[in-house]
């Protein structure tokens, strides 16, 4: 059992915590929301995360506490994990003001009262070389350099999939520069890459494609820290390059599944993360690629290629406006039945979603909208990202379709895919249907009575309800 505190209780954080738990370990977790802190002291689970709850309820008051402290859970740990938001500034560099300031509050912690070594762990996606800041910051403020080493160890889980993904990792990267830290961190993790933890009993149940026991790479700080933008950067320009390659589909009238299908099939390439869609989003790839871009820059050298990943993204939200222009000639006025808010299917986060970016910019041209997401309009509601009135939040998918233009799909739920596609058709005005995800097959749609446009696939209309009226007619 080692003694770890974790510093930010947002998905990084919460999830790591209460998965350091699972494996055995006494768990500190912190956060400077006061608020947020005793919410999970009664027992809530501030974000929408499977397996979570579950984990939160097991170890909470038993291996796992929560504190608004950084001081007093630097003292009562033996590892520190700095898991707080490393948001981007105005010029794409990652704002590392809250890894300073806690660094500083931890440096101090252990100023005050200096005699057990202890490692401090960047979770958070930090530039390469952050642990060298964060080793001077805490040098400054009085920690004594033999007393504690700085190392990272950044967090490869997905959300949505978070806990799975964290107990049942494709690698654990573990990045330092002493003997001493690299066997604490080893230690960790052990339960995990000695196979232990799956011989427990009412484990988190065992996703299809596990690796057990988990890898654990052990490298040098600063190899660490870029694994994590370098990964996440190929991960974005992956979903780009496909999303150019469905482009270039619909002008040929080639089928990008098939395309997609057929490169799969080379393992150096792979399927998986090559879907295309309306764009990445969410709170990594965005700003992860722009921060990588920054660092690279710095660096000196001109990584030209993530420009044109971010540009390929941004046109992707543009092509599917237009193509919802295209389907109903003039947007103004016209209603549209919204399927997903969500940046990806399985979570409730909004940020960075391609999904709210396009209903802001149909909202623009006039539209009015009737949203409907499984998980996200909680969210969505409270953020303000709609001041306007024209956005109407249905109770299901087909009240949201109801009298409506057209419908657009623009988060992959995986309950979408299983939607009584008469019923939504039957709801609607116009039997239109713009799939930013691809979720239906374009054959079945149009035998359905759909007019049926997607993504780097051809067009298809309806193939029965022929009497069904045009667009623009009443
Ligand atoms: C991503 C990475 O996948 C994680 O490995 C990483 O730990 C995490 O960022 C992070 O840095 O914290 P996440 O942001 O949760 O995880 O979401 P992804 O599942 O990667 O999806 C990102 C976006 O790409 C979503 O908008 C999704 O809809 C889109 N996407 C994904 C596609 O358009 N096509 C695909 O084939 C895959």
């Amino acid at each position: 059992m080692v003694k770890v505190s974790v510093i930010g209780s947002g998905y990084v954080g919460l999830v790591a915590a209460a998965c350091f738990a699972e494996l055995g370990h006494e768990v500190i977790c912190v956060d400077n929301d006061a608020r947020k802190i005793a919410g999970l002291e009664r027992g809530e689970t501030p974000i929408h995360e499977k397996f979570l709850p579950e984990l939160l309820a097991r170890h909470r008051g038993k291996r796992i506490r929560f504190s608004g402290s950084v001081k007093d859970a630097t003292r009562a740990s033996q590892a520190i994990f700095i898991a707080v938001g490393t948001p981007p500034s105005e010029n794409g560099e990652a704002d590392l003001s809250y890894v300073e300031a806690v660094s500083r509050e931890i440096a101090r912690a252990i100023a005050a009262n200096p005699n057990e070594y202890k490692i401090v762990v960047e979770k958070s996606t930090v530039p390469v070389d952050t642990s060298q800041g964060v080793r001077r910051v805490m040098e400054l403020n009085g920690a004594p350099s033999h007393l504690f080493d700085v190392a990272s160890n950044p967090e490869f889980l997905r959300e949505g999939t978070a806990v799975t993904d964290f107990l049942y990792p494709d690698r654990i990267v573990i990045g330092a520069d002493s003997e001493r830290c690299i066997a604490l961190l080893k230690k960790i993790y052990e339960p995990l890459t000695d196979g232990s933890y799956y011989k427990n009993k009412n484990i988190i149940p065992e996703p299809d494609d596990a690796q057990i026991p988990a890898r654990l790479i052990a490298t040098s700080a600063k190899s660490a820290e870029l694994i994590k933008h370098a990964s996440n950067a190929f991960l974005a320009m992956k979903i780009s390059f496909i999303n150019a390659v469905a482009a270039v589909c619909e002008s040929v009238g080639a089928d990008v599944g098939q395309v997609r299908e057929g490169m799969g099939a080379d393992i150096r390439i792979g399927k998986r993360f090559l879907y295309p869609g309306v764009g990445y989003g969410g709170s990594c790839f965005p700003k992860d690629v722009k921060a990588f871009r920054a660092v690279a820059q710095h660096c000196g050298y001109d990584f030209g290629l993530l420009d044109e990943v971010m540009r390929i993204n941004d046109d992707q939200r543009q092509r599917f406006i237009k193509k919802v222009r295209n389907a109903l000639w003039i947007l103004k006025g016209k209603r549209l039945a919204v399927l997903g808010l969500a940046f990806k299917g399985g979570t409730d986060d909004i940020r960075d979603s391609q999904a709210i970016a396009i209903v802001q910019s149909l909202l623009k041209e006039g539209c009015t909208i009737a949203a409907y997401d499984p998980a996200a309009m909680p969210k969505t509601q409270a953020s303000g990202a709609f001041s306007s009135e024209a956005v109407f939040f249905a109770a299901n998918p087909y009240d949201a379709a109801k009298d409506a233009d057209a419908v657009l799909v623009l988060t992959e739920w995986e309950e979408f895919a299983s939607l009584d596609l008469e019923r939504l058709r039957t709801a609607l005005k116009h039997p239109i249907m713009v799939d930013g995800r691809n979720l239906y097959q374009p054959q079945i749609m149009a035998e359905l009575g759909f007019t049926y446009i997607s993504v780097g696939r051809p067009d298809v209309s309806a193939k029965k309800n022929a009497a069904v009226p045009a667009p623009g007619a009443d």
